[in-house]
């Protein structure tokens, strides 16, 4: 698939929709955007303020609408739609405003855009990819939700800060829920092609106390943003951008996004939540098992059993 003849629509001109929609036009990532909202004004804006940096950018288009209809030929749509988590509300919370929400939205989808690949990025985001991937006539490979692949790119970059090398080469996953259960797979997190155990570590650090930082700083950094601007959205458009790029430039790149589980994870087939997988012009190209230590493992059952709570609280 061609991105340069690619079209990609965005559900949602709020913080975060606002922020996928222009980050789409920054990385020149297709040569269309629709960018929807119920009331057609904050489209508008949020599109007319974007277009007008273009003539500094590579050529976009980008259509600010109220109508599902002009979704129509879009390959990758992006949902944003969805209450935002405020101040110290953990994401799990937004499921009973936003459960309805993303099952009237995946059936306006069906209707006009039955072939497009949707990236989920409403919160939480693996209930409401579960939820989707149920309310949904499209084969399950082309529903996509973001998943950990947020929470990775902070363990990497804060690991890469650490030891001081480039983060593209600080090679460790999060995986599980993306919230406060998140499990950071430490047991084959890598620093190029060298295993982290073998890794030599500045002095006054040890791998004991960066798992113990990292935990928590990794659960706790939207909170912390939260509580001093409102709320994410930069880094979370972000990894939507790549995500659309990936797909449509097929580029087989590995992302944790949110899927169902393969039975060797061995938490049921049903669960959806962070997991290793290839993404290219197919969607999820081939869901991928990282062996995990029994301590990761039994986080990832942790995990699995408080997002089945949630998905049975709105069924
Ligand atoms: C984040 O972690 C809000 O889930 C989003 O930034």
């Amino acid at each position: 698939m061609n991105s340069k003849l690619s079209k990609v629509g965005v559900v949602g001109a709020g913080r975060v929709g606002a922020a996928v929609a222009n980050a789409l036009v920054m990385m020149g990532v297709c040569v269309s955007v629709v960018l929807y909202n119920r009331t057609k004004d904050k489209a508008e804006g949020e599109a007319w303020d974007i277009e007008d940096a273009i003539p500094l950018l590579e050529e976009c288009d980008i259509l600010p609408t109220d109508k599902y209809e002009d979704f129509a030929d879009c390959d990758v749509i992006v949902i944003t739609i969805g209450a935002q988590a405020s101040e110290g509300q953990s994401r799990l919370e937004l499921l009973s405003d936003n459960a309805d929400i993303m099952r009237s939205t995946i059936k306006e989808l069906d209707r006009v855009a039955p072939d497009a690949i949707l990236i989920i990025i409403s919160n939480p985001v693996d209930v409401l990819t579960r939820i989707a991937i149920k309310t949904s006539t499209r084969p399950e490979n082309l529903i996509i939700g973001s998943g950990t692949v947020l929470d990775t790119a902070r363990v990497r970059y804060q690991l890469g800060k650490l030891i001081n090398i480039s983060k593209q080469d600080a090679n460790i996953y999060v995986i599980g829920e993306h919230g406060d259960t998140s499990v950071i797979v430490w047991s084959n997190a890598l620093i190029g092609a060298i295993p982290l155990e073998k890794f030599s570590l500045p002095q006054g650090t040890s791998l004991d106390k960066i798992k113990s930082e990292y935990v928590e700083n990794t659960r706790k950094r939207a909170y912390a943003i939260g509580e001093r601007k409102g709320g994410t959205s930069h880094g979370i458009s972000t990894v939507a951008a790549q995500l659309v790029d990936t797909v449509l430039r097929d580029e087989k790149q590995i992302f944790t996004v949110s899927v169902k589980a393969d039975s060797e994870y061995k938490i049921g087939e049903e669960v959806v939540l962070g997991l290793p997988c290839i993404i290219g012009k197919k969607g999820i190209e081939r869901k991928l098992h990282i062996p995990l230590s029994e301590e990761e493992q039994s986080g990832l059952e942790h995990s699995a059993e408080k997002l089945n709570e949630a998905y049975e609280s709105v069924m």
